[in-house]
């Protein structure tokens, strides 16, 4: 006999699976179903439809329902970039940069990566935790059901894996999945100066955190002023070869055929990208390289363009939409204003906007379970209370998230999204 669903989200004015059949435009890959309803069993989607084709035995008297308000129903949000464990403040970035200063001179005078590396060197494994469950909290309440968190504020062997530690705490601590992301070569160590030891030091720290299984990806600032493509060779190599994908930060502040080297090495996904040009962005589309689109730090650095997000598309390059949540760059956890920025600055439709943070974010962290519904997969779901995806992008940097199911539990509600 067949076992009713535990869960039946239902009223829906159009569900979205991202899970539609590959190689076609974003309306096709969202695959809408116009009065959709899904239904859980466990943790997974046990069935996926029209509303009027659910199955009565499905549906018992312990049936929970969830009734979308003639809302949208989307896959729970991949924010597939973001640094969100510090501690520290460096809020007085921000008025400097307002008085025009550059990240890279904040940086060269000892704030920047370096003041957050002596502040969370500083922090107890609590109050790492404590800083980052309210920073998950509200990436919660954006539809954010998975997130990649990098670490990269220890740049020593001790507080780098203590930070991946902390991290995999906090997957336990709170709703949302997290993934572990190695990042050494972010900055040079503050008071360091031998590159070439430091990046010898990440060599061995890596092998420490593919044996214990502490990060699925390695990460590099692949940038003048931070990292340059020869010196870091040895270290992505390795990570790739102990098995972990890489992601790399690339062409953000200048054009430095950072696409063209994420390509070369295989990535799984090129981040930022302001400075990509042609050749680049014809390398990522020849390599699969998913691009991740990051307008919060192109706004709140004041950098003078956006990443090419039409070109990327129109190339064929698959694009995903992320906070990059951290101290300095994007302090914010709000997805619905990087939504917004990537649709008015980075030239992205609504359709490839709701792609960006849900499919495409599965396929910058390599995992097409990700951000996708389809049966036998998470049942990992966010409830909208906007008609249309218009709606969700024009309501500028508004979450309009009224219910979030993570695992087939719902984990939260908010009454105060309701239709806005
Ligand atoms: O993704 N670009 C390098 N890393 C971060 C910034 C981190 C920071 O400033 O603390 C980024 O923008």
């Amino acid at each position: 006999m067949t076992r009713p669903f535990d869960l039946l989200v239902r009223n829906a004015r159009t569900l979205f699976t991202a899970d539609g059949p590959g190689g076609g435009p974003a309306e096709q890959l969202l695959s809408p179903i116009p009065r959709g309803a899904v239904g859980i069993q466990d943790a997974h989607v046990a069935w996926i439809g029209a509303e009027g084709d659910v199955p009565r035995e499905s549906v018992a008297a312990s049936t929970r329902i969830v009734d979308a308000g003639d809302g949208l129903v989307t896959p729970g949000f991949v924010d597939s970039h973001t640094h969100l464990v510090w501690a520290g403040d460096r809020s007085g970035e921000f008025a400097l940069r307002c008085a025009g200063a550059d990240y890279l001179s904040i940086a060269r005078a000892g704030g920047g990566i370096a003041s957050t590396v002596r502040a969370v060197r500083e922090a107890s494994d609590e109050t790492l935790i404590s800083l980052a469950l309210p920073r998950l909290q509200r990436l919660l309440a954006q539809g954010v059901t998975t997130a990649e968190v990098k670490s990269g504020y220890g740049l020593d062997a001790e507080t780098e894996l203590r930070m991946l530690r902390v991290i995999d705490l906090l997957g336990s601590r709170q709703p949302i999945r997290l993934l572990r992301t190695f990042l050494w070569p972010h900055a040079m160590p503050p008071g360091s100066t031998d590159r070439e030891a430091f990046l010898a030091r990440g060599q061995k720290v890596l092998r420490e955190v593919a044996r214990a299984g502490l990060a699925r990806f390695a990460d590099a600032f692949v940038e003048e002023g931070a990292f340059g493509q020869d010196e870091l060779r040895p270290f992505l190599d390795e990570a790739r070869a102990l098995g972990l994908g890489l992601k790399l930060h690339v062409d953000q502040l200048r054009a430095g055929q950072g696409a063209e080297y994420a390509a070369s090495l295989g990535a799984l996904s090129a981040d930022h990208l302001e400075s990509v040009g042609p050749e680049g962005i014809a390398a990522l589309a020849r390599g699969r390289v998913t691009a991740v689109l990051i307008p919060t730090a192109t706004l709140v650095l004041r950098l003078l363009r956006y990443a090419p997000g039409r070109a990327l598309i129109d190339a064929g390059v698959g694009v995903a939409v992320a906070t990059n949540c951290n101290p300095g760059s994007a302090p914010t956890e709000n997805l619905a204003l990087a939504m917004s920025l990537s649709c008015l600055q980075n030239g992205l439709t609504p359709a490839e906007v709701l792609l960006g943070v849900t499919r495409r974010g599965g396929e910058a962290l390599g995992d097409a379970s990700l951000g996708r519904l389809r049966v036998g997969g998470p049942a990992d779901l966010v409830v909208l209370g906007a008609p249309h995806l218009d709606h969700l992008v024009a309501h500028v940097a508004t979450s309009h998230v009224q219910t979030v199911v993570r695992a087939g539990r719902i984990v939260l509600r908010s009454d105060a999204n309701a239709r806005c």
